[in-house]
């Protein structure tokens, strides 16, 4: 962003020794950090956009190749119309008002979700954003809006189904691989480190079928409270934790 020097956000492809490539954010604990403090629910979802900023910004800082955070569940809309109306327009104004900062750090963004939903005025801006930031080499954005795993893995579902029926695929050439490869953003790897504030610990329906081998941190911060103290300190637990992958230690730990 505008504080950030351009040239500290390293490629996707570039990890250092035991890094996680991939780091994925549930961005919890928004609405609790407001009740703590007698204030409205919105209040802490404006406060968090402002660590969603702090946290890209040290992301580009720590060499993460791509951060994906969730924002806006496919469950989410069972909120109030009101928190809702609250959550759209802090949307439209990142975007607004971050696009370009984004853009001038070398921030490429990505969408993953159901779009075709989605009021057209916001599919066009969250289309915007990948179209300006399209060849930005930087950090990658992985912004989940309107997401949710089940309905992701169904959709993929339906597009091979449809190949099936039309005769261009045979069901038993469907394979976990070929799955994956209708997946929303199916070019990016799955994500090494998972990250859940506010202390719950559950997915929501984030990343299914991405999270196979992720590991998971829970931190007990509310999300407007996350900061790079806090990334680098559930970076430095996955770096603690030993990935098999199903095979043996010395077989499967490291990268
Ligand atoms: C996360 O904070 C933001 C979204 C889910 C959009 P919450 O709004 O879930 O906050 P809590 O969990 O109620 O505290
Ligand atoms: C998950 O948080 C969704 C996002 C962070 C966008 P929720 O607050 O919606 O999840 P639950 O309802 O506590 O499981
Ligand atoms: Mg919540």
């Amino acid at each position: 962003m505008s504080t950030s020097a351009p040239e500290a956000v390293l490629d996707a492809t570039a990890s250092g020794r035991g890094a996680p490539r991939h780091v994925a954010v549930i961005m919890d604990g928004n609405g609790r950090w407001a009740a703590q403090r007698g204030l409205p629910r919105r209040e802490g979802h404006r406060r968090g956009v402002e660590a969603l900023r702090r946290t890209v910004r040290a992301a580009g800082e720590l060499g993460i190749g791509i951060l994906t955070i969730f924002s806006f569940s496919s469950e989410n809309w069972s909120r109030p119309p009101s928190e809702i109306s609250d959550l759209m327009g802090l949307l439209r104004r990142f975007i607004r008002n971050d696009l370009v900062d984004l853009h001038e750090s070398n921030v490429k963004v990505r969408v993953i979700g159901e779009r075709s939903t989605l009021d057209p005025s916001i599919a066009g801006l969250l289309r915007e954003a990948e179209d300006l930031t399209r060849d930005n080499t930087g950090l990658v954005l992985v912004v989940a809006f309107n997401y949710g795993s089940r309905q992701e893995i169904a959709r993929a579902a339906q597009r091979l189904a449809a190949e099936v029926a039309a005769g261009r695929l045979a069901p038993e050439a469907i394979t976990a691989e070929l799955i994956a490869s209708r997946l929303d953003a199916p070019d990016l790897p799955d994500p090494d480190l998972i990250i859940r504030t506010s202390g719950e610990q559950r997915l929501s329906n984030f990343l299914l079928w991405q999270a196979a081998y992720s590991e998971l941190v829970f931190v007990p911060l509310y999300w407007p409270e996350f900061d790079q103290a806090a990334l680098e300190g559930a970076i430095a637990e996955y770096r603690r934790r030993e990935r098999r992958f199903g095979g043996l230690a010395a077989a499967g730990a490291g990268t």
